[in-house]
């Protein structure tokens, strides 16, 4: 899978323009600026292959890219950017919600939190919907380059205990940069095991 060259497939604007049914999908999802994309390219090591910005709302659409092995990666818009305008806001929340409740191919979804930040109220909506569509989720920390050891503990253990509840939460927390690769191995591993 991750040896392989993946590839972008098509980017869906609305619900009605995702791909057939067909690959296992493994979505990425969290607040603007989290670092989605970034963590796509790392993964993948096609850099440019998800397009990343330093200013939030960058990726406005779902975005497919595959290996052709059976496996789809979902790059989607993020959520929480409250500068840009109501309407985009409100059109990226549609298309978000309606993906992550109806998509039956959808294995897994890797949910992003910065680990500066840790869990924000509109990252417990998200969880919330998870939860009520019995979607598994797991959190991943992001940009854990930007911490100390000592902070990157803290930030997990307390993540770790608010999500200590949730029904379709993986109980495994995984700190990740896409910068140094940390948590890179790991990450892939676990894809191609969601996978096969
Ligand atoms: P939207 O598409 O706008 O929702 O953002 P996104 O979540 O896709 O974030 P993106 O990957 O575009 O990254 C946002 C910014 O964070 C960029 O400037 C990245 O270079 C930076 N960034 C992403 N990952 C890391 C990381 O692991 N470490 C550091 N230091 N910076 C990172
Ligand atoms: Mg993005």
């Amino acid at each position: 899978f991750f040896a392989k060259a993946w590839n972008f497939v098509l980017s869906a604007p609305t619900i009605e323009a995702l791909p057939p049914i067909g690959d296992v999908e493994i979505a990425f999802a969290g607040r603007s600026n989290v670092g989605k994309s970034s963590l796509i390219n790392a993964l993948t090591g096609r850099n440019g292959l998800a397009r990343t910005s330093n200013t939030p709302g960058r990726t406005q659409e779902l975005n497919f890219f595959t290996s052709g092995d059976g496996i789809s990666i979902v790059d989607m818009p993020g959520y929480g950017y409250a500068e840009a305008p109501k309407k985009l806001v409100e059109s990226w929340n549609k298309l978000i919600r309606a993906y992550l409740r109806g998509r039956v191919s959808l294995r897994r979804v890797y949910v992003l939190i910065d680990s500066r930040h840790g869990l924000k109220a509109n990252d417990a909506v998200t969880l919330d919907l998870l939860d009520e569509m019995a979607v598994s989720y797991q959190i991943v920390l992001t940009k854990a380059d930007k911490l100390k050891t000592g902070e990157l503990e803290r930030v997990t253990d307390e993540t770790a205990k608010k999500i200590a509840r949730r029904p379709a939460a993986h109980p495994v927390l995984l700190a990740t940069s896409s910068s140094t690769g940390l948590g890179m191995d790991l990450l892939r591993a676990e894809i191609v095991s969601l996978a096969v």
